[in-house]
């Protein structure tokens, strides 16, 4: 018979300070990745969709990426409103060298020192179809969304991005041999040191409507599910995570986070290499109008997801709380 203490775990929960001793994990400033929306109007145009977030002017983004890099962030994440004017069914402004993004990008790297910028590479806000990719219609009046030669848009938008600056390129956009294709591009035209954050892991998710009324890029007609992955399917997520990291992804993506908490673990097992989690806008809206109504503590809930996110195993989230969860960290550090 052995001798059985009591087990007392609370003891390691009796003062903060001893909390604080054992605490396993913590988020800080340095873990979070900004995304920003950028259009060619007059002022910064707040998101009926997002609350808190605008469609900003050159001088807004600048303005903002500023304040970001001042709490701690690393990075951000541009996407582009484009004007539906500006659309085409070739999507030919995703490679424009004097268009919205490359000045974006020249802006930022003139004013911000030392910011990640990391661009978009997809079709859809350029594609008058909404989708990440050509479109063709077939003789049953079906749409197929083309891969290769999607894929040589795609070079071509990556290395307008990279000329303009770009520091990271991240093709949002779940075509098959992408990720290979924009290295090659890169490499030929010398920009070694531009590094590719893939979505590898892309769901087709419930969850990008808000982000989709952002930028005015909701598919036209049918739905994404030929390209973007099965909410189902974590198996065949982890095999886009492979393979994107054979074709020489420097970082990888899961995307949406929070319904997908196990596809993080499980990626976070499968590689070494860093890894993002994209707390996408749906997710952000979910939170936003519960703590607007008053039946969660935004603080608190917040950070209590973006914690969760991280202890799956992303090194890095993406999240438009990024700027207050910044300042609530640095206040809780007393910083
Ligand atoms: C499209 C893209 C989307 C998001 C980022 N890039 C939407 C989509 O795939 O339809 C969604 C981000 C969010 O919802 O916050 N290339």
């Amino acid at each position: 018979m052995s001798l059985s203490l009591p087990q007392r775990p609370r003891r390691n929960r009796i003062s903060a300070s001893r909390r604080d001793m054992v605490c396993e994990i913590r988020l800080s400033p340095g873990d979070l990745i900004l995304p920003l929306f950028v259009h060619d109007g007059e002022v910064d145009d707040p998101i009926d969709s997002l609350p808190g977030c605008y469609r900003l002017t050159l001088p807004g983004l600048v303005r903002t990426a500023q304040e970001a890099t001042a709490l701690g962030i690393p990075a951000i994440a541009l996407f582009p409103v484009i004007p539906e004017r500006a659309k085409t069914s070739d999507a030919a402004e995703a490679w424009n060298d004097a268009g919205l993004v490359p000045r974006a990008v020249a802006a930022l790297k003139e004013n911000c020192p030392g910011l990640t910028v990391i661009t978009d590479v997809a079709l859809d806000p350029y594609n008058s179809d909404g989708h990440d990719g050509l479109v063709e219609r077939m003789p049953d009046s079906s749409l197929r969304v083309l891969n290769d030669e999607t894929v040589e848009c795609l070079c071509k938008q990556a290395l307008c991005h990279a000329k303009a600056g770009a520091d990271v390129v991240a093709p949002s956009d779940m075509m098959d041999g992408r990720v290979g294709a924009i290295r090659s591009a890169l490499d030929s035209a010398g920009h070694t040191e531009v590094s590719i954050l893939s979505y590898a892991a892309k769901f087709a998710s419930a969850f990008y409507g808000p982000f989709r009324g952002a930028l005015g890029s909701a598919p036209k007609e049918g739905d994404k599910k030929t390209y973007q992955l099965d909410p189902a399917n974590a198996r065949e997520a982890l095999r886009e995570i492979a393979l994107d990291e054979a074709e020489g992804a420097d970082m990888l993506m899961v995307k949406p986070a929070g319904p997908f908490l196990d596809v993080v673990f499980r990626a976070r097992q499968a590689t070494h290499l860093p890894l993002a989690a994209y707390q996408v806008s749906g997710e952000y809206l979910m939170l936003k109008s519960a703590a607007a109504v008053g039946w969660l503590d935004e603080k608190a809930a917040v950070l209590e997801s973006l914690l969760g996110i991280r202890r799956a195993g992303a090194d890095m989230i993406l999240t438009y709380f990024a700027m207050d969860a910044a300042r609530w960290l640095r206040e809780e550090a007393g910083a």
